[in-house]
């Protein structure tokens, strides 16, 4: 085992404090990303089912399956990063039973995953409980959860009101109960995430949640500046890949059109007089 490699009883036991920083944590859906983020010293690594809107362009994160799940899974673990890997569970994989959501879970800890994150709370207990039970660490998400887009009616804010709030505590805590090592805050108002940081025994990783959780996640797509759409107002740009990748290929298009790509040092040659008199004719 590598010395600097990120444990999940590491991170349960964390909370951030004067002394110890926040964790940070990281989308990646391939190789090359992992390799960057694990160099970069993030903590966890997320296969995140965000891969079907940054990678895959899809409108939401319902159309991702377990085999995309876990193809992506092996890709971020061939790279072997010292970051904690933990895969999304994807809409209908853990919500059909105990059953399917144990089997699916599997599937995506033989593909490489650490972990698994799954959205919901006490209506998510059982399942939580039963994949504990089989050995599979479990990390929660609560507040703005994706897979209930058509349920909430779009991607907005949650626990706004104080009853929403209390609800969302609620689930906190009953997740916690039931074997969570952590749980995701997204898109909640800073004070009911401070509140359930406080609350909560396991690290909280906030997105859209303000500065008082244990950890922040961002998706690296985002980050990165390669995304093209909408930019929520959480996303902080730490790059322009999206840019720079654009410039980098009109250089290509032009050297191409303009005939100075390939030069004669970026092909391969063959001694003076090997192909002297060579002739060969289409019969
Ligand atoms: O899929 C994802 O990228 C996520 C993060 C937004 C936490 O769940």
């Amino acid at each position: 085992m590598k010395t600097n490699k990120k444990s999940v009883p590491q991170i349960r036991a964390y909370k951030a404090n004067e002394i110890n920083p926040p964790i940070a944590m990281v989308t990646a859906y391939d190789a090359p990303g992992a390799h960057m983020a694990s160099a970069a010293g993030v903590d966890i690594i997320l296969v995140g089912d965000s891969l079907a809107m940054v990678v895959l362009g899809y409108d939401d994160t319902l159309s991702v399956t377990i085999p995309d799940m876990a193809y992506h899974t092996r890709a971020v673990s061939r790279s072997k990063p010292d970051s904690l890997i933990v895969t999304d569970m994807p809409w209908m994989s853990y919500h059909t039973g105990v059953h399917d959501a144990v089997n699916n879970a599997a599937q995506l800890i033989r593909s490489g995953a650490e972990a698994i994150k799954l959205e919901g709370g006490a209506n998510r207990v059982d399942v939580i409980k039963a994949l504990v039970d089989a050995e599979i660490p479990v990390m929660g998400h609560l507040g703005l959860t994706p897979q209930s887009v058509h349920a909430f009616g779009g991607f907005s804010v949650q626990a706004k009101t104080r009853e929403a709030a209390k609800k969302l505590l609620d689930d906190a805590l009953a997740i916690e109960e039931a074997g969570v090592f952590s749980i995701v805050l997204e898109a909640v108002p800073d004070v009911v995430a401070a509140k359930a940081t406080e609350l909560l025994k396991i690290p909280t990783v906030g997105i859209g949640a303000g500065p008082h959780c244990d950890g922040q996640v961002l998706v690296f797509h985002d980050l990165l500046g390669l995304t093209f759409g909408h930019k929520p107002k959480f996303v902080r740009h730490y790059g322009s890949l999206g840019e720079l990748g654009i410039k980098g290929l009109e250089g290509y298009v032009h050297d191409v059109k303009m005939r100075s790509f390939p030069s004669p040092d970026e092909g391969y040659q063959v001694s003076q007089g090997e192909f002297d008199g060579f002739t060969f004719d289409r019969k």
